[in-house]
């Protein structure tokens, strides 16, 4: 039996996935998904990837790109998630900072870890899987949700170190932790037309289970098998022990949510930004994470170019230190994005 499926194995196409990390690009309230041209855009997020991000991007944003955050110096991309704040029991706010995950390269500068799959974690299911093109983008979860979506949309309590992945839960964690990940799993299925539409979502269809598990294929209407794109981002929560009681609920909320939510309206956008064929090239090859770097088949760069990739400030306005409301909520109840 090993060896039959051994053979089918290599007559297939090749299983490949990539996993790497990229520092903070900038902090800012910016959404050139959702709220295009929007200065500023109603909440704060944390944006990893190309410098060509800006306000509004079209066209194709690879060709764009002078740096980036990422370990792949040819991914422009721009990846990003709304911001964690603690929000202390006078009434005050603080930004978390975003930690290092593990397995990247020492001395990122926060930001996240971003997965390009196959099928699940390691293996492609014997398919094709296509690269997205130029001005595609996509959104995955909602800040107006009032649900649970456990489709891939998850946070997990850091304990003792930044290794731990289980459980995996659909709410913030109730109890202290070292730190909480929060964990987006990007639709896989496409409907090959469409490089965006009126929600950012309806142009995808959502297979993701679990923990980078097979979802299941493709339905007709969106039959066209993309890489399966997620986030990891680390917050720092364990600096904040001291100043809350366990007895009085979760104090973290995300930075379009003052009403402390558990957290079902965490989302987070995708803007496609790799140069050329290089996605293709990477998910038509055979490599793995860390082995893809150094040419096979993606150039990469060290930590130091990655950290110092930067983008302007296009909204002024204080997001560090103590604040009386989140950035966007001036006071009073914020506007929520429609989708
Ligand atoms: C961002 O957009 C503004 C307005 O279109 C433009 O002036 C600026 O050069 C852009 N910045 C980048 C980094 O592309
Ligand atoms: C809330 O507590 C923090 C931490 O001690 C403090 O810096 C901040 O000024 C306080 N805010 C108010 C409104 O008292």
């Amino acid at each position: 039996m090993k060896t039959l499926s051994l053979a089918f194995a290599l007559a297939a196409p090749a299983q490949a996935a990539l996993r790497f990390g990229c520092s903070t690009l900038t902090i800012q309230r910016l959404d050139p998904v959702v709220e295009p041209g929007n200065v500023p855009s109603a909440h704060l997020h944390q944006i990893v990837g190309g410098n060509a991000f800006n306000a509004s991007m079209d066209g194709d944003v690879g060709e764009r790109g002078a740096c980036t955050t990422c370990t792949f110096s040819e991914d422009f991309s721009n990846y990003w998630t709304a911001v964690m704040f603690f929000k202390h029991k006078n009434g005050s706010y603080h930004k978390v900072d975003i930690v290092q995950n593990t397995a990247l390269p020492n001395g990122i500068n926060g930001g996240m870890t971003v997965y390009y799959t196959q099928q699940d974690f390691s293996s492609n299911g014997k398919q094709k899987i296509t690269a997205f093109k130029p001005g595609f983008r996509m959104v995955v979860g909602s800040p107006t949700s009032t649900k649970r979506y456990g489709n891939g949309l998850k946070f997990v309590c850091l304990k003792g170190n930044k290794g731990t992945r289980f459980p995996e839960l659909d709410v913030f964690p109730a109890e202290k932790c070292n730190g909480i990940m929060t964990v987006h799993h990007f639709p896989a299925c496409w409907d090959g037309k469409n490089l965006d539409s009126p929600d950012h979502q309806s142009h995808m269809y959502n297979t993701v289970k679990e923990a980078f598990q097979n979802g299941g294929p493709c339905p007709s209407s969106h039959p066209v098998r993309v890489a399966q794109v997620a986030y990891e981002t680390l917050w720092d929560t364990g600096k904040f022990d001291g100043m809350w009681d366990a007895k009085d609920g979760n104090p973290f909320v995300l930075s379009y949510d003052t009403a402390g939510s558990p957290g079902y309206g965490t989302h987070a956008d995708y803007l496609f930004g790799w140069k050329g064929d290089s996605l293709q090239r990477a998910m038509d090859s055979s490599c793995m994470f860390n082995a893809c770097e150094n040419g096979r088949p993606l150039k990469s760069q060290a930590v130091s170019p990655m950290n110092k990739c930067t983008v302007n400030k296009m909204v002024n306005e204080q997001i560090d230190g103590w604040l009386d409301a989140m950035p966007g909520q001036k006071g009073h109840a914020m506007k929520h994005r429609k989708q």
